[in-house]
C-alpha cells in the first residue's frame, strides 16, 4: 500500500482521455462555444500531505472512484455510493482567508463528490491518519482495542469522521461524539463498541491527536492514547506528512487558482461532459445564457448523486430508462467558487443566506441569528441527512432539488416557506434579480437561486417545526412541518399563521390558509379553537391517495396538535412530554464477560482484540473491490429486468454495442450455444432468464455486458432495451397475495403435529385465535457482492467475496464444464455477509467466469452497485403464522393449532430449506406446550429468490411464538413475563423438534437477566410513568430464547509450522468479520504454546474447502477450532520426541531441530465428531456428535411516541449463555452486533413494493432498494442502556472448548423490542378506553412509525380531550 501511495505523488492521469495532458493552468474566455470547451489545466490539490496533480480529470469521475482506482487509496470504501452509509468518508480543507493555511477539516462523502471539484483542497483519506507503516493514530488503536470493527468496511469512514472532528475540536463533549455519526451506517458492531471507543477518546486529554501520527518518532505500538507533537528534524524531512512539507506547492496552487479567477474548464475523455466552474456571478450568465448544449448547474453535487434518482423514473431505471436518449454533450456548470453566492448577512430583513451556504453553516448562521425562528430552524437543519452531507449540501441545492421534483420531501423547502422566506433568483440573459416568495416558488429552470432571506420576526412569534422519519436520524421525513404565528404584543392574539406541510402531496410543500384563518385574531388557547382549527386541518390538508395515506393524515393533525400543545400556558403535566418531544441523552453500557472466561484456557477465551482489527481501522485490509487490478481487466454489469412478471422478452444489445468500451454481452442464448450451463442453484434459477421463458420477478438478470470500465459496463448495461412479452399477473408480492392467488411450492400442506392439539384445543379454559407476521430483511452488507476471475495458468482462478468459496468452485466448475481441479476459488476477508454471501454470492462469481470464458481469458471483474444488488437478490423471508391457542386461565399453553405460510421467492434457494421441519426447531420459543398442530405453505411469489439471514427461522420462528405468548398474557389479563416465566422449558422437557433438553439454562438466563434488569421494581416506574404522561407510554417487556446448534463438523484445517517457527493456518471457514480467524489463532497458539502474534491465518481457498464448507449456521468458527485443535495436535505428536530429547528448547530451536531432521509440520485435520477428548473437542454421542441449545434473554424497555409512533429503546439488559467463550471480546461483539441487526429488523427495515409502477416505473419493483428508503439502525437508535452479561459457569460439553456459537443467537432476543412496544400501546389503549384496550395489539415486524402510531388507536377528532380524567386541555 506505502508504495502505491508514494506512487501517485507527482503528476497523475484522471481516467481516461483523448485530449492532450499536462496544460498549463490558464484562465478561459467566458464566451465559449457550447461544444469544444477546451481542457483547463491540470487539477491539483494536496492528498494525504503531498501535492497531486491530475493532468486530465474526467469529470464524471468521484472522488471515491479516483482514490480507489487512480489513486491507490483503497482504505476509502465504496459501499453505497449514495450518502447513505459513510464508508467513503474523507476529511476535506479549503485554503483559509490569508491563503497561508487550511481551515478546518470537513468530513464530506466522496461519493458525492465529482474530482474536479477538488481543485485547491486539502484531502486526508484514512491511510493520512495512520498506516502500519506510518504509525497508527491513538482513534485507530482505540477502536482496535474496544472491538470496534468487525468486517472492516464501515471502519475507516468513522476513522476518518473522528479524525475531523478532533480536528475541529480536540476536546469534543460525550453529546457531541454521540452526534457524530449519523453518517456512518455499520451492520456489524451495533455501535456500542464505537461509541465507547470514541467516548473515551472524547475523556481522555487529547489535545495532541488532531496531528498525523509520526512513526520515525517511535510513537509506534504506543497504547497511550496521545502522541507527542511534532517537533520536526525527522529523517523525512519533506515528505514527513506531520510537518506539511509536501503540501506547500498544493497551497501555492490554491493560492493561484483563487487568485486567478476566471472559468475553468475540464472534459471527459468522451468529450460527452464538460465541467465549468466560473469564478463570478456573471461568468456564470454567461455561461449559462451562451450555451447551446444542456446543461445543469452543480453546488455539491450531493443531491444531483444521492437523491436526484429516486425522484426521477428514468434515472431510478423505470421502463424507458434504457432508452432514453442521453445528451450527446452535457455541460455542468459548477458553481461552487462563486464567492457572490456563498455569504451570510443579517440585517433587518432578517438572515440572508447566499445559495452556497452549506447545511452545516446555515445550523450555525440561524442559531447565531438569535430569535425563536432562528434557533428552530437551525435545530431542524440539524436532523436533515448527516455531517457527511450537511458539510456540503447547500440550501440553495436542496431547495432547487426540490422545486424541480416536488414530490422530494425538503425539510429546507418546508421550513422556509413556514418562515416566511423569499428566494432572491437572477436571470442569466438579463442579469436582473428577482425576489419570490420560497412557497410561490415554482421553478428554477434557466434560473440561478442567488439566496433565501429568512424574516425573524418579532420576539414574541411562534415557530415551530417537526419531521417524523422511519429512522432517528440520516432518514427523509415521512412529514414535515412548520408552523408559525405571528402574535400582537400586546395581547397575545394572532395576527399571521403560517402552517405548512412537506411530504403529503407529489406537488410539493402544502399549505393550510383556512386553518390559518381560523386561527387569526383569537388567542392560541382560546376555548375550542384546538378542535376547531384541527378539524379545519383535517378536511384541508389531505395527503395523497395511496401508500401511508392513514399514517400522514394523522401525523399532519398530531404534528399541529404538538404545536398547540406547547403554546398553551397551563399545560398539564401529562401532557408536557407530548408537548416537549424527547431529549436522548448519552448512551452507555455495560459488559460482564469474566464469568464465561476460564483463564486455564488462556489465550483462548481471553479478551483479546481480532487480529484484523487495526488493519481495518487503517483501510488497509483488502476486500476483492480493493485487490490490485491485473492488466487488460473488464468489467461487467447486468441488464436486469423492469417489468414482471412476463411470458417472454426480446433483447436489443445495438445501443449497448454501441457504448463506449463494449467488449461484449452474454444472456441466455449465448450460454446455451456455447454448451455452458445456465443456472445459479440447483434447485433451477438461471444465470440469465431464457427469453422465451420470460421474467420472474422484476431485478431479475437478463444478461450482462462486459465493458473495459466498470463506469462503461454500466452505462451500456443500461442502454440494452428490452421489449417485454405481456404480463402475465399482477405482480403477486407478499404473502397475503399468495394466499389470495394460491400461489404455493407445495399443493398440500406439510404438516406435523405432537400430541393431540384440537382435543386439547377445545377443552382449554381459553381459546382464542390471532395472526402473527413478520416481513424481509435485506443482509446489507457494506460490500456489495464483487467477484474478480481470471485465467490462470492452471484454468481459472476467480477471487470472491462469499460465505462458499468450495461451493462457488463448483458452480463455476458446473457452469464452465471444466474439472473442479482448474477452478480455484479465494475468500480473504467479506465485508459483511449474514447469510447474504453464501448460494447469493453464486450469480455474481459466475459472472465474472463467464465474463472470462467470453472474453479470451480476460479478467473481469463483477461488482454490483447497492441498488441492482438489493434488487436481484433475495433477503429474509417473511412469514405469517394463522393461529389458534388453547391455555388455562392462568396462562399455561396446552394447544396450538397453526398454519404456518413463509415467502420463498420466485425461486427457491438450494431447495426448500427452511421449511416446516426446520422451523419447528424455533417456533416453540423455550415454552413448554404438549399439543401442537402445524401445516406450513411456502408461498410463491414473483419476488427475488429468499435465502437465509443471520438467525433464519429462529428469528421469526422466536418473534412468532413470542406473540402468541403476549398475546396468551393479554386474553388471560395477566402480565407477559409471568406468563412467559410460567411456560418456560425444564431441564428434561422435550422440545417440539424432539430433542431433550438435558442441560436446560433457559430458567438461569431468564431469572439472571430479570434480577440484572430490575425488572419488578422497573415494571413498578414504568405503570408510574404511563399514569403520568397521557401521550408518551413506555414498555418493559422480557424475551427469553432458545437457539438450537447443529455440531460443527466437516471443515478442516490445514496448520503448517514454517521453518522460521511461525505458523501459518489454512482453513475452510471464511473470515467475514466474525472474528474467526482470531479464534483459530487463539486455539492453535493453546495447543502449540506459541504466542498469538507468530500465528496467521492464510485466505482460504477451495482448493481445500469442500463444497458443502459454507460459512453460516454460527457454528464455523468452533468447526474451525476443533479442526485446528487436531492439526496442532497432531504436529506436537510428530514434534514429541524431539521435545522429550530437547526438554528445555525453546519453541523455535525446536522448529528447527524437527526441520533438521526431516519431520513434516504441516497437519491437515477435519474434526468429524468422531474425535473426542473431554473439556477441548466435544463429547461423541451414540450416534456423533450432539446439537446443543444456546439460551439467552433481554429484557427491553421502550418509549412511545403516542402522536407519532416514534419508538425510543431506553435500555435492554441481555444474557447470553456463551458457554466457556472463546474470545469474550469478539463474542460480545457478536452479541451487541447481532441484537442490533434485529432490532432494525424489528423496527425500521421495511420493504415497500411498487404495486402500480407510480414511483419507479415498475410495477412490482422493490423500493426499499438503496439507503434513501431502506433503513438499518443507526447510532442513535440503539439502545440508550444497553447490558450484556455472558452467563458465568456454564460450560458446554458439545462444544470446542466448552464454548456455545455466538454469532446469531443473540439476534433473536430484538423480537422482544415489538412486546415492549405492544404494551406501550396497550398501556395507551387502556388509558383511552372506548373497546380498542380489549383488542390484543398484534402489531408485526417491522413495528415501523407509522404501524405503531396507527396501532394506539389514537383517535385524531379526540385529540382535543386527550387524557380524559387528566387536567383539561384546551
Ligand atoms: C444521504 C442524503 C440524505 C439527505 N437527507 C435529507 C433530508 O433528510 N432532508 C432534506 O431536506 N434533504 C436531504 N438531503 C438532500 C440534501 O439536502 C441535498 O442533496 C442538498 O442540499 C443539495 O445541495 P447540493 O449543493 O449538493 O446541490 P446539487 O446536488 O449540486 O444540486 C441539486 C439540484 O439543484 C440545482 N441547483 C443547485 N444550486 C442551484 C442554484 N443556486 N440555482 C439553481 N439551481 C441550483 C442543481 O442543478 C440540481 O438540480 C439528503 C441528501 C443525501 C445525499
Ligand atoms: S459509499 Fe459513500 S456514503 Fe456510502
Ligand atoms: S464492521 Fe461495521 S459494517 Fe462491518
Amino acid at each position: 500500500m506505502a508504495a502505491l501511495m508514494r506512487g501517485i505523488i507527482g503528476r497523475c492521469c484522471g481516467g481516461p482521455s483523448t485530449s492532450a495532458g499536462g496544460l498549463h493552468h490558464h484562465d478561459q474566455p467566458i464566451n465559449q462555444p457550447a461544444v469544444g470547451y477546451p481542457t483547463s489545466a491540470p487539477l491539483t490539490f494536496v492528498l494525504n500531505g503531498q501535492t497531486v496533480e491530475v493532468a486530465d480529470p474526467d469529470p464524471k469521475i468521484l472522488v471515491v472512484d479516483w482514490l480507489r482506482q487512480e489513486g491507490g487509496y483503497t482504505g476509502t470504501k465504496r459501499s453505497c455510493a449514495e450518502g447513505g452509509c459513510g464508508a467513503c468518508t474523507i476529511m476535506i480543507q479549503e485554503l483559509s482567508q490569508d491563503g497561508k493555511t487550511w481551515k478546518k477539516g470537513l468530513p464530506i462523502n466522496s461519493c458525492l463528490t465529482p474530482l474536479v471539484s477538488l481543485g485547491g483542497c486539502k484531502v486526508t483519506t484514512v491511510e493520512g491518519v495512520g498506516t502500519e507503516e506510518e504509525g497508527y493514530h491513538p482513534i485507530q488503536k482505540k477502536m482496535a482495542d474496544c472491538n470496534a470493527s468487525q468486517c472492516g468496511m464501515c471502519t475507516p469512514g468513522f476513522v476518518v469522521n473522528m479524525y475531523a472532528l478532533l480536528q475541529e475540536n480536540p476536546k469534543p463533549t460525550a453529546e457531541e461524539v454521540e452526534r457524530r455519526f449519523d453518517g456512518n451506517l455499520c451492520r456489524c458492531t451495533g455501535y456500542r463498541p464505537i461509541l465507547d471507543a470514541f467516548h473515551s477518546l472524547a475523556t481522555t486529554d487529547i489535545e495532541d491527536l488532531a496531528g498525523a501520527p509520526c512513526a520515525t518518532r517511535g510513537e509506534r505500538g504506543a497504547g497511550a492514547a496521545t502522541l507527542p507533537a511534532c517537533a520536526g528534524g525527522c529523517a523525512k524531512g519533506g515528505s514527513c506528512k506531520k510537518a506539511g512539507g509536501g503540501e506547500a506547492a498544493g497551497i501555492d496552487a490554491a493560492r493561484a487558482r483563487r487568485e486567478a479567477g476566471g472559468v475553468t474548464f475540464y472534459r471527459s475523455g468522451d468529450n460527452s461532459t464538460t465541467w465549468a466552474q466560473p469564478s463570478t456571478l456573471a461568468q456564470l450568465c454567461d455561461l449559462m445564457s451562451s450555451s447551446s448544449s444542456p446543461y445543469e448547474i452543480v453546488a455539491s453535487n450531493t443531491g444531483i448523486r444521492g437523491v436526484k434518482k429516486y425522484y426521477d423514473n428514468a434515472a431510478w431505471g423505470g421502463d424507458d430508462a434504457g432508452t432514453a436518449a442521453a445528451p450527446s454533450e452535457t455541460l455542468l456548470i459548477n458553481i461552487s467558487r462563486i464567492q457572490e453566492l456563498n455569504f451570510v448577512q443579517q440585517n433587518s430583513n432578517g438572515v440572508e443566506l447566499g445559495c452556497l451556504t452549506t447545511l452545516r453553516d446555515a445550523i450555525e448562521a440561524l442559531a447565531d441569528s438569535g430569535g425563536v425562528k432562528g434557533a428552530a430552524l437551525s435545530a431542524h437543519i440539524a436532523k436533515v441527512a448527516s455531517q457527511q452531507v450537511r458539510a456540503a449540501a447547500t440550501i440553495g441545492g436542496n431547495l432547487s432539488l426540490h422545486i424541480k421534483y416536488p414530490a422530494f420531501p425538503s425539510d429546507v423547502a418546508t421550513i422556509l416557506a413556514g418562515a416566511g422566506a423569499s428566494a432572491t433568483l437572477v436571470d442569466p440573459e438579463t442579469k436582473k434579480e428577482s425576489s419570490v416568495a420560497v412557497e410561490d416558488l415554482k421553478s428554477v429552470e434557466g434560473l440561478v437561486l442567488k439566496s433565501v432571506v429568512i424574516p425573524l420576526g418579532s420576539p414574541a412569534d411562534k415557530f415551530f417545526t417537526d419531521r417524523v422519519a422511519l429512522r432517528h436520524q440520516n432518514a427523509h421525513a415521512i412529514v414535515n412541518a412548520a408552523f408559525g404565528l405571528d402574535l400582537d404584543p400586546a395581547g397575545g392574539t394572532i395576527r399571521g399563521a403560517r402552517i405548512f406541510f412537506g411530504g403529503v402531496s407529489a406537488a410539493g410543500v402544502v399549505r393550510a390558509p383556512k386553518t390559518e384563518a381560523i386561527l387569526i385574531g383569537k388567542s392560541p388557547s382560546a376555548d375550542g379553537l384546538m378542535g376547531q382549527a384541527l378539524s379545519a386541518l383535517s378536511q384541508e390538508v389531505v395527503p395523497d391517495d395511496g401508500r401511508q395515506k392513514q399514517y400522514k393524515s394523522s401525523l399532519i393533525q398530531s404534528l399541529f396538535y404538538k404545536f398547540l400543545l406547547g403554546l398553551q400556558p397551563q399545560l398539564s403535566p401529562q401532557l408536557a412530554s407530548a408537548a416537549a418531544g424527547f431529549d436522548r441523552p448519552v448512551s452507555t453500557g455495560l459488559v460482564d464477560y469474566k464469568g464465561a472466561q476460564d483463564p486455564n484456557e488462556f489465550p483462548v477465551s481471553e479478551n483479546m482484540p481480532k487480529v484484523e482489527a487495526l488493519t481495518n481501522t487503517s483501510g488497509e485490509t483488502l476486500y476483492v473491490d480493493d485487490l490490485p487490478e491485473y492488466r487488460s481487466s473488464l468489467h461487467c454489469a447486468f441488464v436486469l429486468a423492469r417489468t414482471g412478471p412476463c411470458s417472454s422478452f426480446q433483447l436489443d444489445f445495438d445501443d449497448a454495442i454501441a457504448a463506449a468500451g463494449f467488449v461484449c454481452h452474454v444472456d441466455a442464448s449465448s450460454l446455451s450455444s456455447s454448451g455452458l450451463q445456465n443456472a445459479v442453484s440447483p434447485s433451477g434459477e438461471p444465470l440469465f432468464a431464457p427469453a422465451k421463458s420470460g421474467v420472474a420477478y422484476v431485478g431479475q438478470r437478463l444478461a450482462m455486458v462486459v465493458c473495459d470500465t466498470e463506469a462503461n459496463a454500466l452505462e451500456a448495461a443500461r442502454a440494452v432495451k428490452v421489449s417485454y412479452g405481456p404480463v402475465t399477473r399482477d405482480p403477486v408480492l407478499t404473502i397475503e397475495d399468495a394466499i389470495a392467488a394460491k400461489s404455493f411450492y407445495n399443493s398440500k400442506a406439510e404438516a406435523f403435529s405432537k400430541g393431540d392439539a384440537p382435543s386439547a384445543l377445545s377443552s382449554s379454559a381459553v381459546k382464542f385465535s390471532g395472526v402473527a407476521e413478520c416481513g424481509h430483511q435485506h443482509h446489507f452488507y457494506l460490500e456489495q457482492q464483487t467477484a474478480v476471475a481470471a485465467r490462470s495458468s492452471d484454468g481459472i482462478k476467480l477471487a470472491v467475496s462469499t460465505q462458499g468459496p468450495g461451493l462457488i468452485a463448483a458452480m463455476v466448475s458446473s457452469t464452465l464444464g471444466v474439472p473442479k481441479t482448474q477452478v480455484e476459488v479465494v475468500q480473504g476477508f467479506a465485508g459483511g455477509a449474514y447469510g447474504g454471501k453464501s448460494s447469493k454470492s453464486v450469480p455474481c462469481a459466475l459472472a465474472a467466469a463467464v465474463g472470462t470464458h467470453f472474453c479470451g481469458g480476460r479478467p473481469v471483474k463483477c461488482k454490483m452497485e447497492i441498488n441492482d444488488n438489493l434488487a436481484m437478490l433475495g433477503s429474509r423471508r417473511p412469514h405469517r403464522l394463522e393461529y389458534q391457542v388453547g391455555c388455562t386461565e392462568e396462562g399455561k399453553i396446552n394447544a396450538i393449532v397453526a398454519t404456518l405460510y413463509y415467502q420463498q421467492g420466485a425461486y427457491l434457494d438450494f431447495g426448500d430449506m427452511g421449511g416446516l421441519d426446520v422451523l419447528q426447531m424455533s417456533l416453540d420459543g423455550v415454552y413448554n406446550c404438549e399439543n401442537w398442530q402445524l401445516s406450513g405453505f411456502e408461498c410463491k411469489t414473483d419476488t427475488p429468490g429468499n435465502t437465509f439471514c443471520r438467525g433464519p427461522v429462529f428469528l421469526p420462528g422466536t418473534f412468532l411464538i413470542e406473540s402468541v405468548l403476549d398475546h396468551v398474557a393479554h386474553q388471560v389479563g395477566r402480565e407477559a413475563e409471568e406468563v412467559k416465566s410460567l411456560n418456560l422449558y425444564k431441564k428434561g422437557d422435550v422440545s417440539l423438534a424432539g430433542q431433550t433438553l438435558a442441560d436446560s439454562n433457559a430458567r438461569a438466563t431468564f431469572d439472571l437477566c430479570v434480577s440484572n434488569a430490575d425488572f419488578g421494581d422497573r415494571a413498578k416506574e414504568v405503570e408510574d410513568f404511563n399514569a403520568k404522561n397521557a401521550l408518551v407510554k413506555r414498555g418493559l417487556a422480557i424475551c427469553p430464547s432458545k437457539y438450537m446448534m447443529n455440531p460443527c463438523t466437516g471443515f478442516p484445517s490445514l496448520v503448517s509450522v514454517q521453518e522460521d517457527a511461525s505458523v501459518l493456518i489454512q482453513h475452510t471457514g471464511c473470515e467475514i468479520g466474525q472474528g474467526l480467524n482470531t479464534k483459530a489463532v487463539q486455539t492453535a497458539a493453546l495447543e502449540l504454546g506459541v504466542a498469538c502474534d507468530a500465528i496467521k491465518c492464510a485466505a482460504t481457498s477451495s482448493r481445500i474447502a469442500k463444497t458443502g464448507n459454507v460459512t453460516g449456521g454460527s457454528t464455523t468458527s468452533e468447526a474451525i477450532c476443533a479442526s485446528t485443535v487436531l492439526a496442532c495436535q497432531e504436529i506436537a505428536r510428530r514434534m514429541a520426541p524431539v521435545k522429550q530429547a530437547n526438554p528445555d528448547a525453546k519453541w523455535a530451536d525446536l522448529v528447527s531441530k524437527c526441520y533438521s531432521q526431516g519431520i513434516d509440520l504441516a497437519a491437515r485435520a477435519v474434526y468429524d465428531g468422531s474425535q473426542r477428548q473431554p473439556g477441548v473437542l466435544p463429547d461423541q454421542q451414540d450416534n456423533g456428535p450432539s446439537p446443543y441449545v444456546q439460551y439467552g434473554c433481554a429484557a427491553v424497555e421502550v418509549q412511545v411516541d403516542v402522536l407519532t409512533g416514534e419508538t425510543q429503546v431506553l435500555r435492554v439488559d441481555l444474557v447470553q449463555d456463551n458457554g466457556i467463550s472463546l474470545n469474550t471480546a469478539v463474542d460480545v461483539g457478536q452479541i451487541q452486533g447481532s441484537f442490533i441487526m434485529g432490532l432494525g429488523y424489528m423496527l425500521t427495515e421495511e420493504f415497500v413494493w411498487d404495486r402500480t409502477g407510480k414511483r419507479t416505473g415498475s410495477a412490482g419493483s422493490n423500493v426499499s432498494n438503496g439507503t434513501w428508503e431502506y433503513k438499518p439502525m443507526s447510532s442513535l437508535d440503539i439502545p440508550i442502556e444497553f447490558n450484556v452479561t455472558l452467563l458465568p459457569k456454564s460450560v458446554n460439553s458439545h462444544g470446542v472448548l466448552g464454548s456455545k456459537s455466538v454469532g446469531e443467537p443473540p439476534l433473536i432476543l430484538s423480537a422482544g423490542v415489538v412486546s415492549a412496544v405492544r404494551k406501550a400501546v396497550q398501556a395507551f389503549r387502556r388509558q383511552q378506553g372506548g373497546g380498542k384496550e380489549k383488542e390484543f395489539c398484534a402489531i408485526s415486524a417491522p413495528a415501523t412509525v407509522e404501524k405503531v402510531q396507527l396501532a394506539t388507536g389514537l383517535n385524531l377528532q379526540d385529540l382535543t380531550l386527550v387524557g380524559r380524567g387528566l387536567s383539561p386541555v384546551r
